[in-house]
This record gives structure tokens, C-alpha cells and sequence, in this order.
């Protein structure tokens, strides 16, 4: 996607030949810090994020998760007195820098947190809210990107009848799931999910399980996750976060069945956290 995120000044061609050919990664962290004041919450940590997986973050209660996600698309600069150092590589730029345009960063990486947040207008509106102050006026357009988008989210044929009923009139998966294709809407290439579901009923949670499985063939998908079977069911790599260090990231399976750290094991077998 070209990216209006900064401007370029090159354009560099690779080419690859077939033996070089590696799975493609979106998103290179170096040594990155977080701190809140003088308080560092996330220790210089470095992971490299692949390109169509999900990564499900794991570990305890205060340990960095949700400050590492809302790095990756600068929302943790909203938190007063926060910072960050080191890289965190996106399409070859640092996202990090100064001279980044954040709203084009946050469209392009997308969140979505642990409790549904609706706006207070119609479910057609909530989708095309955004898109309109970003300048798209013809009905047409809004009308087949809502569809497309709902489409995306499996809430389409729940909701094709009711676009004009209040967002609030949904129960709260159909929420969730409203506010995946509200960030869909603005296409996106990697989606973060705070704890999409742990607000939701269990049926409800599996339907978001099975839209992100889905969904990972168009975008990459970082998602946080106290549950350590939904990390199990719908992550290809997890990473386990431990007082802000990264203690161990690999494939799920090899996390979840023979993890190399003796903490990691301790972890997902229960004995704390
Ligand atoms: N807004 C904030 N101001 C100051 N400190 C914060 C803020 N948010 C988080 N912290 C601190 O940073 C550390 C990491 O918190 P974070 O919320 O990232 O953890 P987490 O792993 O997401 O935890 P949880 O599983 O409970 O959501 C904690 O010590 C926390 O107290
Ligand atoms: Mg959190």
C-alpha cells in the first residue's frame, strides 16, 4: 500500500530470486523501550513480526502487553508523560520518529481494545465515520465499502437490515466484531487486538476466534491475550512477556508444548500469573 506516513524521497526496488525467498515480515522491533515518566515498563526488547500470522502476546498481569501493542501504532503517546526508544521498522521507516504522520500510521495499523467502543450513531455511520473526514463523499463508494467491510468482520448478514439502527442495539460480540470492520474499513495492513474478547460471552469469543483465523489472509494480526487456549487456537507465533522483558517468542505450538525458558513453562502451565 503506498502510505502517506512520510513522504519518500527513493523508491527502492529488491528483487528476490526464488531461493532467497523468506516469509515476509511486517514489522522489525530493536531494542525498544517504553517508559511512563521515569518508570520503564517495556526493557529493550527486539522481535520481528511476520507478515500474514497472528502473534498472540502472552504473559501476566502489568508485564508491558498492552504498552508493547499501543507502541506499534504510537497510541501509547496519547498517555501522558510516555516514551519510547529504539526502532520499531514499518515499510522501512522507523515509526518511531518524530516526523511520522501518526493519523496515516493509525489507519494503516489499526486497533481494536478489550471493551467494544461503538460510537453513539448508526452501524452504517460507525463504519463510514472515519472514512468521510478522510474525504469520501459518494454514497456509492461508502455503501460498498460498509458491505465489504461488515462482510469482512461476519457481521454482515446479521446486520444488512438494521445499518440504520443504533451501533447500541448490537450485544456486545456484534460490537466487537462492528469495531474490526469499522478498522477494516480504513484497510489497514496489520490489525491490533487488546483482548478482543474477554468481555464477550463464549460464543460470542468464538466467532472473533474464527474471524481472525480468517482474517489473517489479507492483514497481519497482533493480539494480546490472557487465554492461554485462545493464544493456542489462533496464534502461528506467540511471544511471552515477563515484567517487561520478552522472555521467549517462537511458534505456538513449540510455546505451548515444549518452551525453551523454564519461566515460559511455569507460565502456561498455570504456576503463576
Ligand atoms: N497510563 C499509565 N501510566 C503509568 N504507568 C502505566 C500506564 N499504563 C501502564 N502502566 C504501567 O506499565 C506497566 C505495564 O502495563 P501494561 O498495561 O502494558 O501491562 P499489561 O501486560 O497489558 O497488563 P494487563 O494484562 O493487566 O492488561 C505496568 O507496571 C503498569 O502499571
Ligand atoms: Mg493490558
Amino acid at each position: 500500500m503506498v502510505t502517506a506516513i512520510k513522504e519518500r524521497t527513493t523508491v527502492e526496488v529488491t528483487v528476490q530470486s526464488k531461493s532467497e525467498f523468506q516469509p515476509e515480515n511486517i514489522l522489525t522491533v530493536n531494542n525498544l523501550e517504553v517508559f511512563y515518566g521515569e518508570k520503564r515498563a517495556v526493557n529493550g526488547i527486539s522481535m520481528i513480526v511476520e507478515k500474514n500470522a497472528v502473534t498472540a502476546l502472552i504473559g501476566p498481569s502489568g508485564c508491558g502487553k498492552s504498552t508493547f501493542l499501543r507502541s506499534i501504532n504510537r497510541m501509547n503517546d496519547l498517555i501522558p508523560g510516555a516514551s519510547a526508544k529504539g526502532e520499531i521498522v514499518y515499510e522501512g521507516l522507523n515509526i518511531l520518529s518524530d516526523d511520522i504522520n501518526v493519523v496515516a500510521l493509525r489507519k494503516e495499523i489499526g486497533m481494536v481494545f478489550q471493551k467494544p467502543n461503538p460510537f453513539p450513531k448508526s452501524i452504517y455511520e460507525n463504519i463510514t465515520h472515519a472514512l468521510k473526514f478522510a474525504g469520501i463523499k459518494k454514497k456509492s463508494l461508502l455503501d460498498e465499502i460498509v458491505e465489504e467491510s461488515l462482510k469482512k468482520a461476519a457481521l454482515w448478514d446479521e446486520v444488512k437490515d438494521r445499518l440504520d439502527k443504533s451501533a447500541y442495539s448490537l450485544s456486545g460480540g456484534q460490537q466487537q466484531r462492528l469495531c474490526i470492520a469499522r478498522t477494516i474499513a480504513m484497510k489497514p495492513t496489520v490489525i491490533l487486538l487488546d483482548e478482543p474478547s474477554s468481555a464477550l460471552d463464549p460464543i460470542s469469543n468464538a466467532k472473533i476466534e474464527d474471524l481472525i483465523v480468517k482474517l489473517k489472509k489479507d492483514y497481519s494480526i497482533m493480539i494480546v491475550t490472557h487465554n492461554m487456549q485462545q493464544a493456542s487456537r489462533v496464534s502461528d507465533k506467540t511471544a511471552f512477556f515477563l515484567s517487561g522483558d520478552l522472555i521467549e517468542y517462537d511458534h505456538t505450538e513449540k510455546i505451548f508444548t515444549n518452551p525453551s525458558v523454564k519461566k515460559t513453562e511455569e507460565y502456561i502451565s498455570g504456576r503463576f500469573g
